[in-house]
């Protein structure tokens, strides 16, 4: 693996942000780099997926900055942030159920080049391509969501809780994508991800959220090292899930 650690892709400065004149996040500093694998974990409703959508330009940013390979980022509407690099996956996994799988895929693309590489990740979509959006298995509508945000080519990767009511078998399938998307040190990943076990098993770097606020952020070995870190930030029982 050829993470190269001085080279941050994605970093945020003082960000602020929210819906209208709701604030949510306060003054979250992050930095990301080139190959890493990050989890944010925190409880319910601390504001991950706000962050994420701020990242991709879906809420109202307040105040602070967000680059992306060094550019400024947070001026750009979210269909020049993707052709940037940046790609979401979001909790809502927002397909078209009127739509086939194939034409899914293909909706917003200039050419259909991805497409092989998207069922080569995942063949049960090359099985269903002529299969309604509404007629797949919660499993098969998430690997639609993912295979269409990788569609736009991205080299970080915002996951909002993938694994989300998904059977066991289907989150090990997917959990070794998200491995092999990383694996070659080209891609960023940035998991969102309440099961603290999969966060830890995933990560190379850990933060924590609280009240729109980062509380944690450092080596997931250390956290592994010291669970009490999740036990003050997310509370205890944390370990049985
Ligand atoms: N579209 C929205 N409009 C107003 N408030 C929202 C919206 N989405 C989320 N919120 C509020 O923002 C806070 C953080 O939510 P969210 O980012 O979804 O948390 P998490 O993903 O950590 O569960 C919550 O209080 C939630 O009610
Ligand atoms: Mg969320």
């Amino acid at each position: 693996m050829n993470i190269d650690v001085n080279i941050p892709v994605l970093e945020t400065t003082n960000i602020c942000a929210g819906y209208g004149d709701t604030q949510i996040l306060n003054n979250v500093t992050l930095s990301v780099s080139k190959g890493e694998k990050l989890a944010i974990t925190g409880r319910n409703g601390v504001g991950k997926s706000t962050l994420l959508n701020t990242l991709m330009g879906l809420t109202d940013l307040h105040a602070g900055s967000i680059k992306l390979h060094g550019q400024t980022l947070h001026t750009l509407p979210p269909h020049k942030r993707a052709l940037s690099g940046l790609g979401l996956v979001p909790q809502t996994r927002d397909i078209f159920h009127s739509l086939t799988v194939e034409e899914n895929l293909l909706s917003g693309m200039k050419n259909r080049n991805n497409i092989e590489e998207a069922y080569a990740l995942f063949p049960r979509l090359k099985e269903r391509r002529k299969n309604g959006g509404a007629q797949l298995s919660g499993g098969e509508q998430q690997m639609l969501s993912i295979a269409r945000t990788l569609m736009g080519r991205p080299d970080v990767i915002l996951l909002d809780e993938p694994l989300e009511g998904l059977a066991p078998v289907i989150c090990d399938m997917l959990m070794d994508v998200f491995f092999n998307l990383a694996a070659d040190g080209a891609r960023t990943l940035v998991l969102v991800e309440q099961h603290i076990e999969l966060a830890l098993e995933f990560s190379d770097r850990m933060l924590i959220l609280d009240n729109g606020e980062i509380v944690f952020h450092g080596p997931t070995e250390t956290v592994r090292a010291d669970p009490s870190i999740l036990e003050q930030h997310i509370g205890l029982g944390i370990m049985e899930t």
